[in-house]
């Protein structure tokens, strides 16, 4: 993809077009975020309910205080560590962000990607981008473009293709609209780096906030029903129809299995957190009947595997 295609997708959100783009979280599939009626067309591509608020995305720091009330001390302070990266504050909105985007919230969801070409969309464009996930409401999230053409071809103007997504997990979202720092969603950003940063610990995301989807108890799911194992369970033995998705070496009982993937060979959440969705699509793409997933080590990025990993399995209950 040239600087051409960029260009061209910058023309497109300035007329109010979808664009889908790269992030190194996942991709988004965006419009100018100060225009209501592009926005709307954001929800029905999606096919997401109005109550879930979008994440606005802005290429450079200085443009916050145009869209936030305030800018609290601790995030500042995040900023100048996490941004550009896969964090998202939440902060007290200005009135120039239009209703639909937040869902009638006094809040906003703000992020500054770190991908070159997200960044030079929003330059070129002018106009901060609000983007959920390029995926159909509930549906995997896509971490390659193949993946957005897919799910939603017809409903984008132009897919603009990154590769894949160097993180592969959607964004850490902090709350610092109230007086204290509050995870809402676990995600690409660990919460130890945080809290280790900030020198503080700061409050778990609470397990249903009925707004806020990333929140819902189901979410992220294949089609293919997924099955999460308990800790120390076995897999059942292979047979046509089933489907493993590992992290680690695969088990000598497992080998000769086809639809087996490994989300880390060598057992590195970092590496494992980049091929989830990607993992997930293919076993989700290969006619199974079943997914069966073992739980990984709950810790680090792995908080945030886990967390997806739940929420598909919770889908099929
Ligand atoms: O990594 C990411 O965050 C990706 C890329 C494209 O930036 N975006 C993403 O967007 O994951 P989405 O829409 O799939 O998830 C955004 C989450 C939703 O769960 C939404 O409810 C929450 O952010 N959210 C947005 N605005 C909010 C607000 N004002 N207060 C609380 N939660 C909010
Ligand atoms: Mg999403």
């Amino acid at each position: 993809m040239s600087k051409k295609d960029i260009a061209k997708a910058a023309a497109i959100i300035k007329h109010g077009g979808l664009v889908a783009f790269p992030t190194e979280t996942v991709y988004g599939i965006g419009a100018d975020a100060l225009n209501s009626r592009a926005v709307a067309r954001i929800f029905k591509a999606k096919r997401r309910p109005y109550f879930d608020p979008l994440i606005v995305h802005i290429g450079n720091i200085e443009s916050l205080k145009n869209l936030v009330e305030d800018i609290p001390k601790s995030a500042e302070q995040l900023i100048k560590k996490f941004w550009p990266g896969p964090l998202t504050i939440v902060f007290k909105k200005k009135s120039i962000i239009p209703d639909i985007v937040t869902a009638g919230f006094n809040t906003v969801a703000i992020r500054m990607p770190n991908h070159p070409m997200a960044l030079e969309l929003i330059r070129l464009s002018k106009c901060p981008i609000a983007a959920p996930s390029a995926n159909p409401f509930g549906r995997l999230s896509p971490t390659q473009a193949s993946h957005v053409k897919r799910y939603l071809y017809k409903e984008v103007d132009l897919i603009l293709d990154g590769g894949k997504c160097q993180r592969g997990l959607e964004s850490t979202i902090i709350d610092v609209s109230q007086n204290k720092v509050r995870i809402l969603r676990e995600g690409a950003l660990p919460r130890e780096e945080i809290e280790e940063y900030l020198g503080k610990k700061i409050s778990k995301p609470v397990k249903f906030i009925g707004t806020t989807p990333g929140s819902l108890l189901k979410h992220y799911a294949p089609q293919t029903k997924l099955i999460l194992l308990r800790k120390n369970e076995e897999f059942v033995k292979p047979q046509k129809g089933f489907g493993y998705l590992i992290f680690g070496k695969i088990e000598p009982h497992l080998m000769g299995c086809k639809d087996i993937e490994s989300l880390s060979l060598k057992s590195d959440l970092v590496e494992a957190a980049a091929n989830l969705f990607a993992c997930l699509h293919r076993l989700d793409q290969a006619g199974l009947d079943v997914i069966y997933v073992k739980p990984i080590p709950n810790v680090g990025l792995g908080v945030a595997i886990m967390d997806r990993l739940t929420k598909s399995a919770n889908t099929f209950k």
